[in-house]
């Protein structure tokens, strides 16, 4: 550690911008723990069994990545991107292989730059979607960005990745709006568009950024959203029968509606207020780019069966629609926004699967009543169509956008330990293997930014692990698009620098 650090500091000796010893932070430092502590998302992750890195480096400045990644190299540590901290798996501040590694914060780097007259922004990679929907909101009533709701998530993971939020039926996925990028790459140069090409700058829309280098900044377009949009909540519990035809008909109806229509369908186990007993509730939460009168009309023709009222409806602007997704109160100042901390921190475990076709009436009933039995794991169902299916699969790495619907299996709990952390992932695991007939299969196909590694951990040796790993992770994530992932990372980092356990490998060439 004590090598590693003295190239840190004397390879910048001669810079404008050096590296100080109040950026890096060991273990002996009382910064280290607050420091690694002040973006972990996920409890699961913030024990005294966790994995910990050497060290932590703050780049307050470019140069600082630079040299981290050539003194990296020269030292043979591992480093870890962090960005928001919010990956489920921690892959961005802990290891589960044994290799030691080190962390890159990019929290400093979190400036944003919007340009109204072109209705872009510059974003580096340690703000927060939060910080972002604040400086655009804070700027202009008509403009927004289709990115997740959470504020806290951060821009270098969730862009990198993919990135969805409740517009993405109007205007498709984060990805879909970067226009430019700057990264540090395997020698420590830094990049943008025209330098590093076209085909680097498709991998990092999508494709991770943590397996080709070090994204510094993204360049964004953003959309136009109307100033008064209109959301709402719609709950329904087995007990009043209606479940199983309203779940039905949304498989049917969601993913065909108006683009500017978002209604997202969460199955969970309450207990009823009449009996006690568990009982399956449906909830709809939507969000519509338009007034509520409008909305009415859409629903009575589209979704009856919903019976959506006038009074279910609530006009709002989109920063406040985004609060009402996020189980904020409305009515919550803007400034919120900027809150870098969730307000509680739990264990979690997420998982992710894709609709191809409507599930039976039959199976819902068979998928209901192991709910029912398994009780905590909830599905939050995000219907596809509208601006996804107009883009073509291979525009950027991901490639789902032709599903009904993606599936996000989530549980949170507050018990703290291994044993509780079994227990509650091997009930989602249960609910995962019930779903298999329903889902995609051949792949069964999985969102890279819903991190899991129950599907497969690559510690890119290939004499312990193996190539299927990889490859299977890869299909899972990005069907046909991996491979030109792999040719990509092949030119660009043949010697795997920019690596985790789900990482693009570089595959050799004789297998
Ligand atoms: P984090 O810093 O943990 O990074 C995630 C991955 O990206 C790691 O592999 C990391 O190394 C890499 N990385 C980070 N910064 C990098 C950089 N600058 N250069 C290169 N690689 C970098 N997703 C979604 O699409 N829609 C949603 O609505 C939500 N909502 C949501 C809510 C909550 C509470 C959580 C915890 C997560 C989500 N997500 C989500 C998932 C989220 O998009 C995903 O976890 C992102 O990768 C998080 O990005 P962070 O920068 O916060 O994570």
């Amino acid at each position: 550690t004590s090598a590693f650090i003295n190239t840190l500091l004397t390879k910048h000796s001669n810079s404008s911008h050096p590296i100080s010893k109040a950026l890096i932070h060991t273990p002996n430092d009382m910064s280290f723990t607050p420091t690694l502590q002040s973006h972990i998302r996920n409890l699961r992750f913030n024990n005294s069994t966790t994995r910990k890195p050497l060290l932590i480096v703050v780049p307050t400045h470019v140069s600082h990545i630079q040299t981290a990644v050539i003194s990296a190299q020269t030292h043979n540590l591992q480093m870890k991107i962090r960005s928001g901290g919010h990956d489920y798996e921690g892959l961005s501040y802990t290891s589960s292989t044994e290799t030691r590694f080190f962390l890159l914060d990019m929290q400093k780097l979190c400036s944003i730059d919007l340009d109204l007259a072109t209705e872009t922004a510059w974003v580096q990679s340690g703000a927060t979607l939060g910080e972002l929907y604040y400086k655009i909101a804070q700027n202009s009533k008509v403009h927004g960005f289709p990115a997740g709701v959470c504020p806290s998530v951060g821009v270098g993971g969730h862009f990198s990745g993919a990135g969805y939020g409740n517009m993405m039926r109007k205007y498709g996925l984060t990805v879909d709006h970067i226009v430019d990028a700057q990264l540090v790459n395997v020698e420590g140069r830094v990049l943008d568009r025209m330098s590093m090409g076209e085909d680097l700058f498709w991998a990092i829309r999508g494709g991770g950024g943590a397996s080709f280098g070090v994204v510094l900044a993204y360049k964004i377009n953003l959309v136009r959203i109307p100033e008064t949009v209109t959301v709402f909540k719609v709950e329904r519990t087995q007990e009043q029968n209606a479940v199983n035809d309203v779940v039905f008909r949304w498989q049917e109806v969601a993913p065909k509606l108006d683009e500017d229509l978002f209604i997202r369908m969460i199955l969970d186990v309450v207990k009823s207020s009449q009996t006690g007993e568990k009982t399956l509730r449906v909830s709809f939460v939507a969000l519509y780019l338009g007034d509520s009168d409008r909305l009415i009309s859409i629903m009575r023709k589209s979704f009856p069966e919903m019976g959506l009222r006038k009074s279910d409806c609530i006009e709002t602007n989109w920063v406040q629609s985004s609060f009402f997704f996020f189980n904020i109160p409305m009515g919550t100042p803007e400034e919120y926004l900027l809150r870098r901390k969730p307000e509680k921190l739990v264990h979690l475990k997420r998982k992710s699967d894709y609709l191809k076709k409507p599930i039976s009436k039959d199976g819902l009933n068979e998928i209901f009543k192991k709910m029912v039995e398994l009780e905590y794991p909830a599905l939050f169902f995000n219907p596809y169509g509208g601006r996804m299916a107009e883009i073509p699969t291979n525009a950027t790495p991901f490639p789902h956008r032709l599903n009904l619907a993606k599936i996000q299996y989530k549980l949170n709990w507050d018990e703290p330990g291994t044993e509780a952390s079994s227990y509650y992932i091997g009930l989602m695991r249960k609910l995962y293997d019930h779903m298999t007939p329903y889902v995609s299969n051949n792949p069964r196909e999985s969102y890279l930014n819903y991190r899991d590694l129950d599907l497969g951990i690559n510690d890119h040796d290939w004499k312990t692990n193996n190539y299927r790993t990889a490859h299977d992770l890869g299909i899972t994530h990005f069907k046909e698009n991996f491979w030109r992932l792999v040719e990509i990372k092949r030119k660009v980092d043949p010697g795997n620098f920019f690596r985790n356990e789900q990482s693009i490998p570089v595959i050799p060439l004789e297998k």
